[in-house]
């Protein structure tokens, strides 16, 4: 089973307008609503993988309710921790149908007291010990310490489980300490990793090297349509993006951490788990909506000669 960890989910809401006017009335033509956040995102692809996945973090009202429910729907088993109160964030994308311009309305999220972390540690700890992949991924709410991917990471490394990071800023060079199996950070997140604002192509060898020696085995780095780089021991893969009717792109980093961990959980070689990998990636950017690929899409792509 891989074991899904979100601990800032968030409900998408996008609202289609023929024409964003600010201080007026705008009528929505159409809206889309969705279960979110980077964890999220990844449990709803592995789901679609048709491999078992259980997913937990804070959850909290309506907004949680309804994420349960579509994560349910989606084959999801969930191990929520639920805040009293407090109401989980919404995100609101309104797409401009002329301009084509998107605004994005995000909310500040719940506050996470100490009690519910305790309670998450040992909800988590219990659902770390079914698993044999666990993914963490995406931002941490508020009252919630930097370290705590570290923290999961050392527990999950101790009971020999495997572990998938995706995270940027302080929660990731906190996680990267306790050498999880794998990262993905994009360029950008790699860059900031190593103090380099532009980091070109030609620096990644290197940059997963140094990366590797902190104890990680698989560094995957994304370029985003061009591709991604596979670093494990001795061997640099990379792999371009297929070329697919991309219509929206945004969580093709959490489709690509699913493949991760799929091809993980299922033993895959290095460069078959990069093709995987990128082959979901692609299906989820033909899709409108974030977070959904096609199993038949990602396995036609995955062995295309
Ligand atoms: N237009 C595209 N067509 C096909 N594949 C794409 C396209 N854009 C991105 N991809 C695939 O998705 C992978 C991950 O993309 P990217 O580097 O943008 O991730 P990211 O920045 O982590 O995204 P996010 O955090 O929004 O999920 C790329 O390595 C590539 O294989
Ligand atoms: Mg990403």
């Amino acid at each position: 089973m891989i074991l899904a960890v979100s601990l800032n989910p968030c409900l998408d809401r996008i609202v289609y307008v023929q024409e964003l006017k600010t201080g007026t009335l705008n009528r929505g033509q159409k809206i889309l609503v969705s279960a979110g956040g980077k964890g999220v995102n990844v449990a709803k692809v592995v789901a679609a993988l048709e491999e078992p996945v259980c997913l937990t973090g804070f959850f909290a009202g309506a907004a949680g309710r309804y994420i349960i429910s579509e994560l349910d729907g989606r084959g999801v088993r969930t191990k929520p921790v639920w805040l009293e109160n407090q109401e989980t964030r919404t995100t609101v994308n309104i797409m401009d149908l002329k301009t084509g311009k998107e605004t994005e309305i995000t909310e500040p999220g719940p506050l996470i007291p100490p009690q519910k972390i305790d309670e998450f540690f040992e909800t988590a700890k219990k659902a770390v010990e079914e698993a044999s992949v666990v993914v963490l991924s995406g931002s941490l709410p508020k009252g919630v310490d930097p370290d705590i991917y570290k923290t999961l990471i050392l527990f999950a490394k101790d009971l020999g489980k495997y572990t998938v990071l995706d995270a940027s800023g302080q929660p990731l060079e906190k996680g990267i300490e306790a050498g999880p199996t794998a990262i993905k950070p994009n360029v950008r997140e790699m860059g900031a990793l190593m103090g380099n604002e532009k980091p070109g192509k030609e620096q990644m060898a290197e940059y997963c090297g140094r990366l590797r020696e902190k104890g990680i085995s698989y560094v995957c780095v994304s370029m985003g349509s061009e591709g991604a780089f596979l670093s494990f021991e001795d061997q640099i893969h990379f792999m371009k993006a297929f070329s697919v009717n991309a219509v929206n792109t945004i969580g093709c980093g959490d489709a690509m951490t699913a493949g991760l961990a799929v091809g993980l959980q299922r033993g895959y070689k290095p460069f078959d788990m990069l093709r995987f990998a990128t082959a979901c990636a692609a299906s989820n950017a033909t899709f409108e909506e974030i977070g959904v690929v096609d199993k038949e899409t990602v396995e036609k792509l995955y062995l295309r000669p």
